[in-house]
């Protein structure tokens, strides 16, 4: 199990930690499969009823690893059978309550978790960034489709194709975040929230949300298709010189 994610039981929550602070938590192919381990976990676990998703040191997550993209994009560019995208559709198809906790950076998958998540609390620093049209790339989890029904379009085309950021209180007011609390009481909040959950009702809470989502299928089709442009844009020259640029940026 990689170091980079820590994975703690909180009585019947599972807190799992981005762990990375030196590289702002940026999530490489080991970190993907140590949290398939974590969700797989928390799914086989009746003693888990949440899980808890947290970053450290001041940064949710800057997303994936461009070291990753970089090689992965040299090698053929293969994504569909990657750790992230067993990732991204254990975390669609997850059954319990899936709490988040913000602090900072939330760049890439660290946004677009959030559409999968029931809480999302986020500190005043909180930043959601989807960069991918920058990078040459195109979105994942679903986010093509849950940014706009979640955000309309408007707001839809401002984050993901001008790939503009939005903080706090811009995600607050899109209902994309349940409340701001101060970065030092932030994961207590989410802690405490997740708790109340896990304490509910176990087969009502888990219809009710079940009921919630509906039918998954149109995101599952939807996920395959961002998966497959995912793939062709990894091939692409625009995406391997927006790593290339990242990776040879001047430093410091
Ligand atoms: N992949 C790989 N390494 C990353 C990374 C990522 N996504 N994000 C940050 N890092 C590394 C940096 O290379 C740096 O490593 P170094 O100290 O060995 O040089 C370290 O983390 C600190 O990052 P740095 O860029 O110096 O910090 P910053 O505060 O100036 O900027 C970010 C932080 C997140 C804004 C900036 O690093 C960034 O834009 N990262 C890329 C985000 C991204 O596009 N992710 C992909 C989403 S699909």
């Amino acid at each position: 199990m990689s170091d980079a994610i820590k994975v703690e039981r909180d009585g019947k929550v599972l807190v799992v930690t981005f762990n990375r602070p030196e590289k702002k938590n940026a999530l490489t192919g080991e970190m993907y499969v140590a949290l398939n381990a974590a969700l797989q976990t928390a799914s086989d676990d009746d003693g888990i009823a949440v899980v808890l998703i947290a970053g450290s040191g001041g940064v949710f997550t800057a997303g994936n690893d461009i070291n990753d993209f970089a090689q992965r994009a040299a090698g053929g560019g293969g994504v569909s059978d990657s750790p992230a995208s067993a990732f991204i559709r254990a975390l669609a198809r997850f059954e319990k309550p899936l709490v988040a906790a913000v602090d900072g950076l939330a760049v890439g998958i660290g946004t677009t978790l959030c559409f999968h998540c029931d809480l999302v609390y986020a500190s005043p620093a909180a930043r959601f960034k989807m960069p991918f049209v920058d990078l040459g790339l195109v979105p994942e989890a679903g986010s093509s489709r849950l940014a706009v029904q979640r955000f309309g379009w408007a707001k839809a085309a401002q984050y993901l194709l001008l790939a503009e950021s939005f903080d706090a209180e811009a995600a607050e007011k899109l209902g994309f975040v349940n409340a701001i609390v101060a970065d030092e009481a932030l994961l207590a909040h989410a802690l405490e929230k997740a708790r109340v959950l896990a304490a509910k009702p176990r087969n009502a809470l888990l219809t009710t949300r079940r009921l919630m989502r509906g039918d998954g299928q149109p995101l599952y089709d939807q996920m395959e298709a961002e998966l497959q442009a995912f793939a062709q844009a990894m091939r692409s020259k625009e995406a391997m010189a927006a790593f290339m640029a990242f990776l040879a940026r001047p430093k410091g």
